[in-house]
């Protein structure tokens, strides 16, 4: 069994520590949190020690692994903390504020011997991975066209801390990246990008449009502060055929297939059911398969600190009002 611990016990940092609980895979050991109460109320509801400094958890309990569960803005120190004590690191999305420091914290990690997982968790959601499966079928030789919104509440609302763009990274650092984590992998490498971002007291929304070498245009809206219940919708257009879906995510993926040339029918519906899985119980399984398999996740560090660097170059159109060009390598022109 692989010993597991969670630095940060708030909304994520719980997520990780009951899906290791439950994993036959993974053993919890401790827990971690600058805040007494929520360390100690994580540390009893698991049956482990809690602690209040990162280093003194590391140093006693020599976890194998560690999540990562904190503000973003601690994510790379806590990272390369855990790394010099050998700890392999699942840290959850984004790995960074900026595309430097997420390179930094892949390169620390590689020199350091441990691996270094992040958490896209949108790769494990059944709906995606068969809309994946089907933009794969279809080819998309011409280029199709992908929309995708995710809206919800203002999590600052709850947490403080997500209402600084210097802490949180806003809508598009911290929401949108699940979305351009998704498309990097469903499109491969992006040639540009324009985006809009509106930010209020109340409310960061942002839209964003990414050209694609191949014509496929992928349009992405990010909100918070949705005066509704959270949720996700995405649909995939080219010749051949449609394929929609979103929250929630036990139902189907509507799929319209164009016509056979010659057919006398119109679109055919095609709706397939998936089975609800948990998403984060997938991803951190899959990490600690990785891990002992020493297999290439899907989602890898890299990814990771390149959809921070596409979020970021999101963000500099949208301060500007100018596209932003993305080349293959990795450098925002
Ligand atoms: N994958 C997802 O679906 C998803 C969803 C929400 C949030 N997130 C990400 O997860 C991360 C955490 O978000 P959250 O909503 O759990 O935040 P949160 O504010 O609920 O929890 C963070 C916890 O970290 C603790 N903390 C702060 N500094 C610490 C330190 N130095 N050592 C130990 N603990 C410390 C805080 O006291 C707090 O309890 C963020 O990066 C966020 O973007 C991911």
């Amino acid at each position: 069994m692989i010993k597991t611990a969670v630095i940060g016990c708030g909304g994520m940092g719980n997520i990780h520590a009951d899906r290791y609980i439950s994993m036959p895979e993974a053993q919890l050991i401790a827990v971690c949190d600058i805040k007494e109460e929520a360390a100690e109320a994580l540390g009893r509801l698991a049956g482990v020690n809690y602690y209040l400094s990162a280093q003194e958890m590391l140093e006693r309990e020599k976890p194998e692994v560690v999540s990562i569960a904190v503000p973003t803005y601690l994510h790379v120190p806590l990272v390369q903390l855990a790394a010099d004590y050998g700890a392999h690191v699942i840290c959850e999305k984004p790995l960074a504020l900026t595309s430097r420091e997420a390179e930094a914290a892949v390169r620390y990690c590689a020199g350091r011997g441990v691996r270094l997982f992040v958490g896209h968790v949108v790769r494990f959601f059944p709906s995606y991975r068969q809309l994946a499966e089907g933009i794969k079928q279809l080819g998309g030789a011409g280029g199709g066209i992908y929309h995708a919104k995710r809206a919800g509440s203002h999590p600052g609302q709850v947490q403080e801390w997500f209402r600084d763009p210097a802490l949180s990274g806003g809508v598009i650092i911290d929401l949108m990246i699940h979305d351009i984590d998704y498309i990097r992998a469903a499109f491969g490498d992006a040639v540009e990008v324009y985006a809009f971002e509106h930010q209020t007291e109340t409310m960061d929304y942002a839209s964003a449009t990414f050209r694609f070498g191949n014509g496929t245009l992928a349009q992405l809206e990010a909100f918070w502060g949705y005066p509704g219940s959270f949720h996700t919708s995405f649909e995939y257009a080219c010749a051949e055929a449609i394929i929609s879906g979103g929250t929630p995510d036990g139902e189907s993926l509507h799929i319209r297939r164009g016509a056979a040339s010659g057919s006398a029918t119109g679109f055919v519906e095609t709706p397939s059911s998936v089975l609800l899985k948990d998403p984060y119980y997938e991803e951190l399984e899959h990490f600690l398969h990785c891990l002992a398999s020493g297999a290439e996740p899907m989602v890898t560090a890299a990814d990771a600190a390149e959809a921070v660097r596409w979020a970021e170059a999101a963000v500099q159109s949208g301060a500007t009002g100018l596209p932003v060009q993305l080349n293959a390598k990795g450098v925002i022109r």
